[in-house]
């Protein structure tokens, strides 16, 4: 949900801003801008996409001290010039870019204007500008006067500042969205995720909640913005190389990110004592909950099959937006696993808090390390995939899939047999992904079914699970209808919809659930269905093969491949854009 971009330091500010804005352009794309110091405070902001935004002020050429860069989803206010970032003050020597939403907005808009100020635009964001500007008239001190406006503020933001009357200070704020510093030699940065300087520097501060950070050239100091004080911050290394965040020759960030589970999903391996503590949370436990949103929801669906039929633990997964209406349930004697790719998405994270309240242990399962999800977690694993910039996740998915494998495994004492598995399945996962044949047959599948308006997709047991990240894929990314269904509950309802023609993916891996898969399968292509088989051979049902690994145990790792590539290749036949879906952003950062 929008990415905030600072820079100040011995570089050209307008290729560094634009770098720093495309690279956080994954977190929104509905509009962009940049504010600068160079002989006074200057804007330059538009609706559209960066590169045509760039196109007009030419941001290239934007040269100066220092400046702050936003790249918006829009939340409130429509997509226009005047809502996009960055804000300003009333008297234009303030402006402000944010990601989040201050909740109380409204209030204190009326406040502002009874005192004078007067609003362009529609959004909630611009009253931080007009706040700071009051405040600042009455102390002449501009972190004070941050201060001040950061205690009237609720909701959650993340937000720069910047002012005409201080042009060698960035003044950066966090609570509850992300920020994260990164320091250099004589210059520094201010992101809302690291790729976005990742090839300057791998040195970073986290921003916890509630601080503000002072960040000239040459210095970053951090406070608390509720005592004020000073406060002595923890410096990270990224584990990324820059060729992580780049394409490296691939046409889009999504095939990079597919083609890159032939080697990211062994990354998981490695951490036998943090997977120890984690199981030993488990074991403590008497609930233990899954929470997640998106595709992270789908792997601890599958999860929850392993967990009861492996280890006989009741692990529930419930999506984090939901979780609030299922709190009560959770106690001291609690365990929940939240698991998020970023780690920053605010519903797993407002869900942790309240399950925190209520005495419940953390186990964070994350990509990104020293994300906040990580950082509130009692325990953690991470994924180790590598920064995974497509708004689609797919190498995060099976990653997260191989990480709980393990960890559920471990409950019983087999994960030494567990890493092996892993090991195998990554190296299936490469036969197909380098199977000139199987991609070719998928491209072909994907051109006939390009015109659908539907596409269902049945799974039973943990295939279920694959189904629903299958259909997932398909719609964020080729706009088309697409449905995952549990195979045995389509007669209660969704059988209505099959027409002739209409195309449904069976997922059939070699496991107890085939013959009855197929059975639905049956009972789909006998009211007309046209019946797209994953499976590791023929069957009568099947109009179309695409030919999957005999693999049981890993089956969800394995059989998300094929429908990764078809939402690929479905995206590419309709003319989709790819790593930015409409209506879409990678990190979810407000509730
Ligand atoms: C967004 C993304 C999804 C992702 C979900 C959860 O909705 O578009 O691709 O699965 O957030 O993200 P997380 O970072 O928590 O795994």
């Amino acid at each position: 949900m929008c990415g905030i971009f600072g820079y100040t330091g011995f570089r050209r500010l307008g290729p560094i801003i634009l770098e720093g804005l495309k690279r956080l352009e994954y977190r929104g794309y509905d509009s962009a801008g940049v504010a600068f110091i160079s002989s006074g405070l200057q804007v330059m902001k538009d609706a559209g996409k960066i590169d045509e935004i760039s196109r007009k002020f030419n941001f290239s050429g934007i040269d100066g001290k220092l400046a702050i860069s936003h790249t918006r989803w829009a939340t409130h206010g429509a997509v226009t010039q005047t809502n996009a970032h960055p804000h300003i003050s009333c008297n234009g020597r303030i402006a402000v870019v944010h990601n989040g939403i201050i909740e109380n907005y409204i209030d204190l808009k009326r406040e502002l204007i009874s005192l004078g100020h007067k609003f362009r635009s529609e959004t909630d964001t611009e009253v931080i500008p007009h706040l700071i500007e009051e405040f600042y008239r009455k102390t002449g001190d501009p972190l004070k006067a941050i201060f001040m406006a950061v205690s009237k503020l609720d909701g959650s933001f993340a937000f720069l500042a910047i002012f005409e009357d201080h042009p060698d200070r960035i003044f950066a704020v966090r609570y509850k969205s992300p920020l994260v510093i990164g320091l250099g030699d004589g210059e520094n940065f201010v992101a809302s995720d690291v790729p976005a300087f990742l090839k300057y520097t791998k040195k970073v501060i986290f921003l916890d909640d509630m601080e503000v950070a002072v960040i000239s050239r040459d210095s970053v100091e951090v406070f608390n913005s509720l005592t004020r004080e000073k406060v002595d911050k923890e410096i990270y290394i990224v584990p990324w190389s820059v060729e992580d965040a780049e394409r490296g020759g691939y046409p889009h960030f999504m095939m990079k990110e597919i083609m890159e589970q032939r080697f990211t999903i062994t990354r998981v391996l490695g951490q036998d004592d943090r997977i120890r503590e984690a199981s030993q949370l488990i074991k403590d436990a008497q609930k233990v909950f899954l929470v997640a949103a998106g595709t992270s929801y789908h792997a601890c669906l599958a999860s929850s099959y392993w967990f009861a039929e492996i280890a006989g633990v009741n692990a529930r997964a419930v999506l984090a937006s939901e979780f609030p209406s299922i709190s009560k349930l959770v106690d001291d004697k609690s365990l929940v696993i939240a698991v998020s790719q970023s780690g920053e998405t605010a519903d797993v994270l407002e869900s942790v808090r309240m399950a925190k309240k209520r005495g419940s242990k953390i186990l964070g399962i994350v990509n990104v390390v020293g994300s906040s999800l990580m950082r509130i977690s009692d325990a953690f694993l991470t994924i180790n995939a590598g920064p995974e910039i497509c708004v689609l996740a797919t190498k995060s998915y099976t990653s997260q899939l191989a990480i709980l494998y393990l960890l559920v495994n471990d409950l019983v004492g087999r994960l030494e047999n567990a890493k092996e598995e892993i090991k195998r399945a990554e190296t299936l996962v490469a036969h197909m992904l380098e199977s000139e044949a199987l991609l070719k047959d998928i491209r072909r599948i994907a051109k006939d079914l390009s015109a659908s308006e539907h596409i269902f997709l049945i799974g039973r047991g943990i295939s279920y699970a694959t189904s629903l990240e299958g259909a997932l894929k398909i719609k964020e990314v080729s706009y088309i209808h697409a449905e995952g269904f549990a195979g045995g509950e389509l007669k209660h309802g969704t059988l209505a919809l099959i027409e002739e023609g209409t195309p449904c993916i069976a997922i059939v891996p070699e496991d107890e659930t085939k013959d009855q898969t197929l059975g639905n399968a049956m009972e789909i292509k006998a009211r007309g269905g046209y019946i797209i088989g994953l499976s590791n051979e023929e069957h009568v049902v099947f109009d179309e093969l695409i030919r999957t690994p005999s693999e049981t145990s890993l089956s969800p790792i394995v059989m998300i491949i094929p429908l990764q590539l078809l939402a690929y290749y479905l995206a590419l036949e309709r003319g989709c854009n790819v790593d930015q879906p409409r209506n879409l952003a990678k990190s979810v950062t407000v509730l």
